[in-house]
């Protein structure tokens, strides 16, 4: 059970908000997990940090920012991190994500600046800020953070929580056959950020939801006209049978763009031949964030190969505890995924509906 200190946050009325900060490389989901925070009135969004994954760091910066003013939110600061990983050359997923990171999405040039300070000065200054209240968030590469622990090595206890979306367990990869993404394109910042939580203590340990929960989050057609219908702005269900870059016909700007955004991501999943579908795996993230309760876990030891020829980036888990070393996370192995799509639906499409309200007075 979490305690009443780790919940403890500013009171708004009845409703309890809790500091989070959030490091994306946005990103289709991405832009989904923001948007799911953006809509959560138990979150208050102290920063956001900008990783090099899916695209260029700047790419991901002007993203944030721009989701950030399509949505009307004022004064959450975005900050910058390194353009490239801690050891290897930066690979980046445009097939996956289009080719500025919101698939066929085109939002403004963003008005608003990023901080002076960098993403990982930005981790570190907001769990200062709140010791032992902050929620933390991970769905890129974890260069930021290794970089920010390297600064502060306290950070883990300094966290009230941290989730991360990264690796597979017992389970295939999506960028090699046994790696993640996000660990992938960073092995070495993330082998950094398990070793710092190994003697962290069993009630620091962070929640790391792997692609064996987070593909359980299948976004379908049917599931996002549901969120447009929710937003009080239906439109056209898509389909595989539409012809490729469809523009979204929904009158809401936010439900527009996440379609159209989405819209490029099924048809990148179906290329794979997954089907007409995305897996929402950092939404998925930021919902457990903010209610732990959506997941099972297992704790386990988990360290990252970085030496394979054939295995770099892959996440092994010691389920039999053969390496002799106290767990150092929480692994994600059950989601009820109805239970995730009704509540970002229900929270995205009411944050949707009175966005669109408040532009229209
Ligand atoms: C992860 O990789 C990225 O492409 C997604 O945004 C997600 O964070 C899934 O492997
Ligand atoms: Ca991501």
């Amino acid at each position: 059970m979490l305690t009443l200190r780790r919940w403890a946050g500013e009171h708004v009325g009845v409703q309890v908000r809790q500091p989070v900060f959030v490091d994306v490389d946005t990103g289709v989901d991405d832009a989904m997990a923001l948007v799911y925070l953006f809509a959560s009135p138990e979150a208050e969004l102290v920063g956001i940090a900008s990783t090099a994954g899916n695209v260029g760091v700047d790419d991901v910066c002007r993203n944030n920012l721009a989701l950030l003013e399509l949505c009307g939110i004022t004064g959450v600061p975005v900050s910058r991190g390194s353009e490239v990983p801690l050891v290897e050359p930066l690979r980046t997923a445009e097939d996956t994500h289009g080719p500025q990171g919101l698939g066929y999405a085109r939002l403004p040039d963003p008005t608003t600046e990023l901080t002076d300070h960098d993403a990982a000065q930005a981790w570190v200054c907001a769990a200062r800020e709140h010791p032992g209240e902050l929620i933390g968030i991970a769905t890129g590469p974890l260069t930021n953070l290794a970089l920010a622990l390297r600064a502060e090595p306290a950070l883990p206890r300094l966290l009230a929580r941290l989730v991360i979306m990264g690796g597979a367990f017992d389970y295939r990869g999506n960028t090699t056959p046994v790696a993640e993404w996000n660990v992938s394109v960073d092995p070495e910042s993330a082998a950094e950020v398990f070793a710092a939580w190994s003697d962290s203590g069993a009630e620091h340990l962070p929640i790391v939801l792997g692609l064996n929960l987070t593909e359980h989050a299948v976004l379908t057609p049917q599931l996002l006209s549901r969120l447009a219908d929710a937003a009080g702005s239906p439109s056209t269900p898509m389909s595989v049978r539409d012809p490729r870059g469809t523009a979204s016909t929904a009158a809401n700007p936010l439900i527009r763009t996440l379609e159209d955004a989405m819209r490029f991501y099924f048809e990148f999943h179906h290329d794979q031949g997954e089907g007409y579908l995305a897996h929402l795996h950092d939404p998925l993230a930021a919902a457990v964030a903010l209610d732990t309760a959506l997941v099972r876990y297992r704790p386990a030891p988990v360290d990252v190969e970085l030496t394979g020829t054939l295995t770099r980036g892959m996440t092994i888990a010691d389920w039999s505890h053969r390496w002799g070393r106290e767990p150092n996370a929480l692994i994600g192995v059950e989601v009820d995924p109805a239970v995730f799509f009704d509540r970002f639906i229900a929270r995205v499409g009411a944050f949707a509906a009175r966005l669109d309200e408040v532009s229209r007075r």
